[in-house]
């Protein structure tokens, strides 16, 4: 059994979708693979199918219900902050123990796990994100944009994850809808600096079937 996480050089760049893209093409080579969102904050009960865990069920082609909502994304809350914001406006906190025991026990052959936001969101008053894939104990893929800016966000992400030995099995740059320069001069600009981590384009995707084969780039 592998784990796999999915985490970003922050929110919104594209870890839904990569997400979307690795469970997809494993399920087209009949892998047995399970995702997971523990935590959703921005979760509109009134709207579940705007949600990623929604997006995750669709991509394991399972139903939008309660059920499967509590089992990819058990911690989900209303306000669209940081877990530790978010779970403190309803007068609750995420057990990090229990957070990382449903990542730890999952049986599918392979489990991918969408983090939240960037590598150092709060989750609650002592931990934040990169505490959570150090307990978690796997690679993490982390995904980035073009935007301005992002080269330094991603270099930044990938040498506090190194800080804690977490192995950053490939960095993906998926192509931000403002973006200052080419895609490609990013991720080789990523690339030079990124002491040897593969990285991966990810172009601006019209429709799902232009994606990439990650599977193939990223050696799963
Ligand atoms: N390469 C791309 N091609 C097309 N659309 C993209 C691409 N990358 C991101 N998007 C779109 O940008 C939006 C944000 O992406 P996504 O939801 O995957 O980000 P995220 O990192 O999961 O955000 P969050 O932090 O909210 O979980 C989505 O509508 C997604 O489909
Ligand atoms: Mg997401």
């Amino acid at each position: 059994m592998s784990t796999l996480f999915i985490t970003g050089s922050g929110t919104g760049v594209g870890k839904t979708l990569v997400t979307q893209l690795i469970v997809t093409a494993l399920r087209h080579r009949r892998r047995n693979v399970h995702a997971l969102k523990p935590i959703v904050s921005g979760f509109d009960v009134s709207a579940p199918e705007e949600s990623d865990t929604a997006q995750l069920l669709d991509a394991l082609g399972m139903t939008l219900n309660t059920p499967n909502l509590d089992a990819v994304s058990p911690w989900r809350f209303a306000a669209p902050l940081s877990p530790d914001m978010a779970s403190r406006r309803e007068g609750r906190t995420i057990p990090f123990d229990e957070l990382v025991g449903f990542c730890s026990r999952q049986t599918a052959d392979t489990t991918v796990i969408e983090g939240v936001g960037g590598v150092m969101v709060p989750l609650d008053e002592s931990h934040t994100v990169i505490d959570w894939i150090a307990a978690v104990a796997c690679p993490t893929i982390l995904v980035t944009g073009s935007y301005l800016g992002a080269i330094s966000h991603t270099l930044t992400a990938l040498e506090t994850l190194s800080a804690q030995r977490i192995e950053v099995r490939a960095i993906i740059v998926s192509e931000s809808v403002e973006q200052p320069v080419p895609l490609v001069e990013t991720a080789e600009t990523i690339t030079r600096h990124a002491g040897g981590t593969a990285v991966t384009m990810l172009p601006r995707l019209s429709k799902r079937a232009q994606a990439p084969d990650l599977i193939a780039a990223l050696d799963l």
